[in-house]
């Protein structure tokens, strides 16, 4: 199979370094109109300065800052709805969302519900691909390397009541601007650091094992960035303020979300999918979760991508292919994956994820969407199936 036909914009303006929020903030918010909404988490922002660093510039600017706060890891549908009404209230000219991939996401949503009277879930989350529709500006600050939620227009939303996490991605709510200075990920606690870190690894995975398994740009660029998202989250490890590590870790989240490595794919995301139901019906951490269910997966598709597993193995996991099959060294670079996952600490059953043995494994994968690009088709018996392994 040849490269799927693209066309490719992207129109988030990146400014990246140490800096460069005291060096363009100002600037950047004098084209967005008086009042800013400045959205932001459960108060990390506070206690690391980066709240006090922004408010100041956005005094000087002359700025009338609405404040919202307490946006949750997973943000909820009724959070949106919230901030929405907050940005109406008080007729907001510019979002801007400071934290990870739930401010940024919650961001991006209540960017379509502030300026629409109608049901946003119905209208717009129910409804890929359908969106003729302006947003209210959005700018990000990040200070989380994970999501590369920056540099697109995906967000993901969890509807409480229905159950379910959803993803959505609309080229308009791209940030109009995305600042990216590495060392506000210095104050990262470690946990979040590796979830965030396998998220980035993830999405990688996810567009790198499937078609064209035949000579392509994307995948040669994903080898290059799984590499270096490895090294530099061991590098990170050792050294929480390990500038260059940090930077590439930034840039790297970045890269495998702002669609360039997603042309000419066909792109799996069935893992994904399987998380955000696990993470709609017990609340768990992204990255975390992810970690819980990838090599059990690969184990469950190897033989159908066998090519790709092994060039995965050997170019990416630096296993030996001497005196092995092709299987053997496709399964050695699933079984190294996970030993770089116990390796930087996160969990890999469903036990460690903290999911109860109560919980309705059958709901959850029967809630699951099955992905058409994948090397194997999955059915919600397969992945009960998963679940029940990785329990
Ligand atoms: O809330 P605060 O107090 O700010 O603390 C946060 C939060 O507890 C903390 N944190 C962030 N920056 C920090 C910091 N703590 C100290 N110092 C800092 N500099 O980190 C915690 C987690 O933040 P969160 O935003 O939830 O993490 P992440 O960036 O991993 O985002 C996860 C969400 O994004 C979605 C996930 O499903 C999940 O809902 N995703 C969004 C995607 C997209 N839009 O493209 C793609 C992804 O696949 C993903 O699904
Ligand atoms: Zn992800």
């Amino acid at each position: 199979m040849t490269m799927n036909n693209f066309i490719f914009e992207n129109s988030t303006k990146v400014f990246f370094g140490k800096g460069c929020v005291k060096e363009y903030l100002c600037c950047l918010t004098k084209a967005y109109g008086d009042t800013v909404m400045l959205c932001y988490g459960g108060g990390s922002i506070k206690k690391n300065g980066i709240y006090d660093e922004v408010t100041n510039i956005l005094e000087a600017a002359g700025k009338t800052v609405v404040e919202f706060s307490g946006i949750m890891a997973n943000p909820t549908y009724a959070k949106v709805l919230e901030g929405a009404k907050l940005a109406k209230k008080n007729d907001v000219s510019l979002l801007l969302g400071i934290g990870g991939g739930s401010v940024m996401d919650c961001c991006k949503a209540i960017s379509i519900a502030a300026r629409y009277d109608g049901d946003v879930w119905e209208d717009f989350w129910k409804r890929p691909g359908v969106f003729d529709f302006e947003p209210l500006p959005l700018g990000v600050i990040v200070t989380v390397a994970g999501t590369g939620s920056e540099c697109n227009g995906g967000a993901v939303i969890t509807n409480e009541e229905l159950k379910i996490k959803t993803g959505r991605d609309y080229p308009q709510c791209n940030p109009k601007f995305a600042l990216l200075d590495p060392t506000y990920t210095y104050s990262v606690p470690k946990k979040q650091m590796v979830s965030g870190g396998f998220d980035i690894l993830s999405h990688i995975m996810e567009i790198y094992f499937s078609e064209p398994n035949e000579d392509n740009v994307s995948d040669d660029i994903s080898e290059v960035l799984m590499r270096s998202a490895i090294r530099n989250l061991r590098a990170a490890i050792q050294n929480p303020q390990d500038y260059t590590a940090r930077s590439n870790l930034m840039w790297a989240a970045t890269m495998a979300e702002n669609r360039v490595i997603k042309l000419g794919k066909r792109m799996d995301f069935e893992c994904h999918q399987m998380e955000h139901q696990l993470g709609a019906y017990t609340n768990c951490n992204h990255g975390e979760g992810l970690a819980v269910l990838h090599p059990v997966y690969y184990r469950h598709i190897y033989k159908y991508g066998l090519p790709k597993f092994k060039r995965f193995a050997t170019e990416v996991m630096g296993v030996s292919a001497e005196a092995k099959t092709d299987e053997e060294i496709a399964l050695a670079g699933i079984e190294a994956l996970e030993d770089f996952i116990v390796e930087i600490g996160l969990p890999v059953s469903l036990q460690d994820l903290g999911v109860n043995e109560n919980t309705d494994l059958k709901e959850i994968a029967d809630s699951c969407a099955l992905m058409p690009g994948s090397y194997k088709k999955m059915t919600h018996e397969e992945i009960l199936g998963i679940f029940k392994e990785c329990y």
